[in-house]
């Protein structure tokens, strides 16, 4: 008898054993980069996940850089990943996008945007879904179209935030405005309370993005997932309606209805519905942090706003019309204003992570990356790297001064890079251009409280930016 039950324990450790010294050593055709798998199923998830306020790289990625160098293996959220922190190795995953690499994102990050549906798609497909975003954002709509427009109501809004001495949170009202602007876009939302419900919808989901993603009841995941699912089913509401009346708006959602109709569409309802939710997502919520941090960035350095101010009210000057809207050829030639984009989303990092698959064993430095493992690409690790930009976590828009950047350079990527480059960038920089050209030129402000910032390791506000504006004196 005892020497059954001792055997018994002598297989099991032996199995126990086993099993854990494949999970730290997983099968691979060379040597894997150098690294740690965790715990057993949980690897090293939790660290990760670990929030902080720093602008610095996140302290989870720096302790291993310091001890494994630049590329390094791990395992988190149930999957084998290879973490790149080298500019070079950077670039070439995004220029062997479909050959050696996919874009692709692991199940518990896609699952807040409704699942491989929308995103993950490759070759003629993804290039229909990124025309049909460009449908709406391109660079010739956004000259011809959406710049007026999305002046009118950034003059508009901050007008308003202006009155009688109120503080107003700039991301909470930012990004309002966005999500007021974009829901008239796509569905003409002009019933001003459908919107807000639309909003509280996505501000739940909001909660607990890029969280811990463990869903269950009380978690921020959970309400994510949750707060998605109303948001998903507000839009369905939307269409059913739409359907019903069969009445056409000519807006970006008539569109995609119409291309849903085609023959041989891959389009359905479900990726209609999946498509505007991302986009949503992009515009109120990424770019409003964006214009948020630009707005506190500033606050904080006298001569980067001086500068700015300079720049905006030499245009203002040079024009035949003091109030005329913002020309096309004006916005190509506030140079010192995009030097000051480039820095506050090189600095911020909105984007943690970038996610590729591997299709088939990738050699690298004399290691082997096999196939069916993550790559995660870490921006804010070239982006504040000392050997890439002096001085990295000084905000210095002048740093970027006659620098020729182009679509994939190698030291900034905080729009991706590649052929997945991202499809919002030019709708977000001219977003963020015309609100500094009209806050700096018309309004005066101070910062009354918060602007801290929080990493789970995604980027959130917690406590907004609060502002007292007011309009310089003798304008409108
Ligand atoms: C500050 C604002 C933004 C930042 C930092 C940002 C960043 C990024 C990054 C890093 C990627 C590449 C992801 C990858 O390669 O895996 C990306 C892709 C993308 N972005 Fe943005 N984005 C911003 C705003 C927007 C906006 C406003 C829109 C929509 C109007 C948008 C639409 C997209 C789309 C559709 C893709 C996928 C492109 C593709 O797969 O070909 N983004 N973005
Ligand atoms: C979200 O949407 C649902 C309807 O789908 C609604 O009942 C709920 O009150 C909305 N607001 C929040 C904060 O969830
Ligand atoms: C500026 O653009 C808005 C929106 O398109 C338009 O209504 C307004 O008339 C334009 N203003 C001038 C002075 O052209
Ligand atoms: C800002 O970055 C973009 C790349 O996204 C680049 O094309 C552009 O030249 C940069 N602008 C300045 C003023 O540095």
């Amino acid at each position: 008898m005892w020497v059954l039950v001792m055997s018994l324990i002598a297989i099991i450790t032996i199995m126990v054993s086993h099993w854990v010294y494949r999970w730290q050593n997983p099968k691979c055709n060379g040597k894997l980069p150098p690294g740690s798998m965790g715990f057993p199923i949980i690897g090293e998830t939790l660290e990760f996940f670990t929030p902080y306020s720093l602008y610095d790289i996140p302290p989870y990625i720096k302790k291993r850089i310091t001890r494994y160098g630049s590329l390094f293996r791990t395992n988190l959220v149930g999957e084998n990943i290879v973490i790149s922190t080298d500019a070079e190795f950077n670039y070439h995953i995004f220029k062997n996008e479909g050959k050696s690499f996919l874009f692709w994102y692991p199940e518990s990050f896609t699952k807040i945007f409704g699942g491989q549906d929308i995103l993950t798609y490759h070759g003629m497909v993804h290039k229909y879904l990124k025309n049909l975003v460009l449908h709406l954002v391109s660079p010739e709509n956004l000259k011809a179209k959406l710049m007026p427009e999305m002046e009118e109501m950034t003059r508009t809004h901050l007008n308003s935030w202006t009155h009688c001495g109120t503080t107003v949170d700039i991301k909470e009202v930012s990004s309002n405005m966005l999500f007021e602007y974009f829901a008239k876009k796509i569905f003409s939302y002009d019933d001003l309370e459908g919107t807000r419900k639309l909003r509280e919808n996505f501000s739940a989901f909001l909660d607990g993005l890029i969280s811990f993603p463990l869903n269950i009841p009380g978690t921020a995941f959970h309400a994510c997932l949750q707060g998605r699912k109303n948001a998903i089913k507000v839009m369905k509401q939307k269409i059913r309606e739409r359907k019903a009346a069969n009445k056409k708006y000519g807006d970006y959602l008539d569109h995609l209805l119409e291309e849903v109709e085609k023959e041989d569409t891959i389009l359905s309802e479900e990726k209609v519905v999946n498509l505007v939710f991302a986009l949503f997502f992009a515009v109120y919520e990424i770019t409003s942090s964006a214009i948020t941090l630009a707005v506190k960035l500033i606050s904080e350095h006298p001569q980067v706003h001086a500068q700015l101010a300079k720049e905006h009210e030499a245009i203002i000057k040079n024009r035949q019309s003091k109030n005329s809207n913002i020309t096309w050829q004006e916005y190509k030639s506030m140079t010192f204003t995009h030097m000051v984009i480039n820095e506050t989303v090189r600095l911020a990092n909105i984007v943690p992570a970038i996610f590729r698959k591997v299709i088939k064993d990738v050699e690298i430095n004399g290691y082997t990356i096999p196939a069916g493992w993550f790559i995660m690409v870490i921006p804010s690790a070239v982006h504040l790297n000392p050997d890439i930009h002096d001085d990295p976590l000084t905000f210095n828009p002048w740093r970027w001064e006659g620098k020729q950047l182009h679509i994939g350079s190698k030291t900034f990527m905080a729009f991706g890079g590649g052929v997945r480059f991202c499809a919002g960038a030019d709708f977000t920089k001219l977003q963020m251009a015309i609100f500094l050209h009209h806050l700096v030129s018309k309004h005066r402000w101070t910062i009354v409280k918060g602007g801290d910032i929080i990493r789970k390791p995604g980027l959130g506000l917690p406590c907004g930016l609060h502002l007292k504006i007011s309009q310089k004196h003798g304008e409108a």
